[in-house]
C-alpha cells in the first residue's frame, strides 16, 4: 500500500515530482487561510503533509490522525507547527533553511532602500501626475552611507542582510536574541537598549517564538532615535502592530517596510493609509530559485522519512 502525502498548496513542480512515483500525492491549493477544522479535514488521509507557513498545525491537528509521519513546512520558519505536540506524539517537523537566505537578505535591501529613499510614493506620484519633474526638494529621503543598521538576529539572513548592508557604507550593529551572555562574542554586537538608541535604521531577523512576541513593543519604539526607520520581514508578530502605527503617527519613527503582519492575512488599515510605509505581501523568499530550492527540500524531508529515515532539515 502505498503512502498518501498531502500537499497544502499547489507548490512548485519539483514537489510533486520527487513523490509521485514511490507515493500517492494529493494536492490541496486554497486562496485563503486554512482555519484548524480545514486542516483536520485535509489532512485525514495523509501518511506525510507538506505545509504552508500559515496552516495551523496545531496539537488538535496532529492528534486528529494518527497516521501523520511528517509536517515538512515549506518555510524556514515554523511557529505555524505545535512542535511540542509532534514531539509527544512522535511526529516528525522539518523545514527548509538555508536556500531562502540570499533571497529575503534581497528583499530586506530592496525595502530598505525603498522606504528611505521614498521609491514607492516616487513611483506612485509619477503615475498619478503623469510626469517627472525635478525639483531640489521633491522626495527628499535619508542616505545609507554612514547610517548604523541595528540587526534583531544575527544568524543566517541576518548575516547576509549585514553583509549587503556594509557594501552600502553602513555601519552593522547586531544584538543577539535573549542572549546577552553571547554577545560579546560576536563583531558590533551591543545590548539591545543600545542597539535601539543608537540605531538609524532597525532589522528584524529572528524566529517568532513566545520570547520575541512583540519583542519590539511600545517601549522598544520609545528606546529608539527619534526618525529611525523599522524594516520587518522576519514573523509580523515581533513587533506589536498597534504600537508601531502609534510611532509612525508621532514621528518617533520615520518609515517602516514591512513583509510580514500580525495578524496576516489581515494587515492594520492604519498602515495601508501611511505613505511612509512600504508593504509587500510576505514575499521574502519568493525567487523561483529559491521556491524551487524549497520545494525540492520540503519534498525530500518526505521522503526520506516515509523511507524510514531521517530528514534533512529536522526541527524536531
Ligand atoms: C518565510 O517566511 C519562511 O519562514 O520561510
Amino acid at each position: 500500500m502505498k503512502y498518501t502525502v498531502v500537499l497544502t498548496a499547489a507548490f512548485p513542480k519539483v514537489a510533486r515530482e520527487l513523490l509521485a512515483g514511490e507515493f500517492d500525492v494529493i494536492e490541496h491549493p486554497t486562496e485563503h487561510g486554512r482555519s484548524e477544522e480545514d486542516m483536520i479535514t485535509i489532512l485525514a488521509e495523509a501518511d506525510a503533509a507538506i505545509t504552508l507557513l500559515q496552516d495551523p498545525v496545531t496539537r488538535r491537528v496532529l492528534e486528529s490522525n494518527p497516521n501523520l509521519r511528517i509536517v515538512s513546512n515549506f518555510a524556514v520558519g515554523y511557529n505555524n507547527i505545535d512542535v511540542d505536540a509532534a514531539r509527544e506524539l512522535g511526529i516528525a517537523v522539518a523545514n527548509t533553511p538555508g536556500v531562502l537566505t540570499e533571497a529575503t537578505a534581497d528583499l530586506t535591501m530592496a525595502l530598505l532602500l525603498a522606504v528611505t529613499r521614498r521609491v514607492v510614493e516616487g513611483d506612485a506620484e509619477t503615475r498619478t501626475l503623469q510626469r517627472c519633474d525635478w525639483e531640489p526638494l521633491k522626495l527628499l529621503g535619508a542616505s545609507l552611507q554612514d547610517k548604523r543598521l541595528g540587526i534583531i538576529g544575527m544568524g543566517r539572513i541576518g548575516s547576509a542582510v549585514a553583509t549587503r548592508a556594509r557594501a552600502f557604507g553602513m555601519e552593522v550593529v547586531s544584538v543577539r536574541r535573549g542572549d546577552a551572555a553571547s554577545a560579546g562574542k560576536h563583531a558590533g554586537a551591543i545590548s539591545m537598549d543600545d542597539l535601539l538608541a543608537t540605531s538609524d535604521i532597525l532589522s528584524i531577523h529572528a524566529p517568532l517564538t513566545r520570547e520575541t512576541h512583540h519583542l519590539i513593543d511600545a517601549a522598544a519604539f520609545a528606546k529608539m532615535k527619534r526618525g529611525a526607520y523599522l524594516i520587518n520581514t522576519s514573523r509580523g508578530a515581533l513587533v506589536d502592530e498597534n504600537a508601531l502605527c502609534n510611532a509612525l503617527d508621532s514621528g518617533q519613527l520615520r518609515g517602516a517596510a514591512l513583509d510580514v503582519y500580525e495578524h496576516e492575512p489581515q494587515i492594520n488599515p492604519r498602515l495601508l493609509a501611511m505613505k511612509n510605509v512600504v508593504i509587500v505581501p510576505h514575499i521574502g523568499s519568493a525567487t523561483e530559485e529559491a521556491r524551487n530550492a524549497m520545494a525540492r527540500i520540503a519534498a525530500t524531508n518526505v521522503l526520506l522519512v516515509l523511507r524510514g529515515q531521517e530528514p534533512l532539515y529536522k526541527v524536531i
